[in-house]
């Protein structure tokens, strides 16, 4: 007999446990001990129990989902029209049997509760408040094309797919180093300066990164002084998924807009890739959305290969 129950203090080490066990299957979950998911979920500054739904069967936890919101066009506080649906997990000896669907309904409940007009199934940047870091590698991708269970849980509770997110990395092997006229000509005006930790650009970004180490490049003027591209990572040490592997995760770049097309994005990520890779970084990873031809095709260019896909699964709530 499976009963359900919002989440209790002490459950933290068999959410890990669940955790553990699942992440020995899947490449692309980082095997957490207690004291990070703690960090990186529960210790979140807008976590609300009852959020978070569990399932108990003879006493022991076998399963939970975690639902939750993400942040408003100012990136201050949550926006609770959009909910995500950000984990679900099943012990493997409880699956098929209805508990993932129940989960998924109790997460709905409790969403639409709060304001939801809209769900989101499984992590997609920015509406990932919990588990970034953890599972789908340097952003949240929704979910992962090759976890079939987890889109057949999607179909059947009624979401559809609305866009795809392409996981990229780079490893030396693989890297290009681009060299053309633009990029010569850019080199001459503009400098990379690194900044380590840098503060957060807002409340989300705080929120998301804080316990991470990070990294900012920037190319600058040499003239005016002022960046003219950003590019900002996360070393994904100890959270680097794959076995023996160190990763590093570009979070997000951008360059301003009267030099784009000028070579600035492209010089900016062939220097921070160098750096990476002579620090003894085996990957740079990034997301990029599928409909984000521009950026695919310079990344593309760098040596950045596809190595994976996320679905983003969406629906109306239900009132
Ligand atoms: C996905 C998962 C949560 C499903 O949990 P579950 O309790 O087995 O799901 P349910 O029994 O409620 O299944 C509901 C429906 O989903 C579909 N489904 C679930 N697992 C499936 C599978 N392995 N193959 C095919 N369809 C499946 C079916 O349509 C099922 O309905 P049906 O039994 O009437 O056909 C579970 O497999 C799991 O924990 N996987 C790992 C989770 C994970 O990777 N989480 C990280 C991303 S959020």
């Amino acid at each position: 007999m499976i009963s359900f129950r919002t989440f209790k203090n002490g459950d933290p080490p068999c959410l890990a446990k669940l955790w553990q066990a699942e992440a020995a299957l899947q490449p692309w979950m980082r095997p957490v001990p207690t004291p990070v998911l703690e960090d990186l979920v529960i210790s979140k500054p807008y976590f609300d129990k009852l959020g978070l739904l569990v399932a108990v069967a003879g006493g022991q936890v076998v399963g939970f989902a975690h639902a939750g919101f993400g942040p408003d066009a100012a990136r201050s506080k949550l926006d609770t029209s959009i909910g995500v649906i950000c984990m679900v997990l099943v012990d493997a000896a409880h699956r098929q049997q209805g508990v993932g669907r129940e989960l998924v309904a109790r997460c709905e409940q409790y969403l639409a509760a709060k304001g939801a007009r809209e769900i989101y199934l499984g992590g997609v940047s920015p509406y990932a408040p919990f588990y970034f870091g953890m599972y789908g590698g340097s952003d949240a991708p929704g979910v992962l094309a090759s976890n079939v269970a987890m889109q057949a849980l999607g179909k059947k509770c009624g979401y559809q797919v609305v866009r795809q997110v392409c996981l990229l990395t780079c490893g030396p092997e693989s890297f290009k180093s681009v060299v053309d006229r633009k990029l010569l000509a850019m080199r001459r005006t503009a400098e990379v300066r690194v900044t380590e930790d840098p503060a957060a650009a807002d409340w989300w970004e705080a929120c998301l990164l804080s316990d991470f180490h990070r990294l900012r490049y920037d190319l600058v003027a040499k003239d005016a002084g002022q960046a003219v591209a950003t590019a900002l990572f996360w070393t994904m040490d100890p959270l680097s998924w794959r076995a023996g592997k160190r990763a590093v995760g570009l979070f997000q770049f951008s360059v301003t807009g009267e030099r784009r097309r000028q070579g600035a994005a492209t010089l900016l990520l062939t220097e921070a890739v160098k750096r990476w890779h002579a620090e003894g970084c085996d990957l740079v990873e990034t997301q990029v959305p599928e409909e984000n031809a521009p950026t695919l095709k310079l990344l593309s260019r760098m040596g950045f290969v596809e190595d994976e896909r996320g679905l983003v699964y969406w629906k109306k709530a239900s009132s």
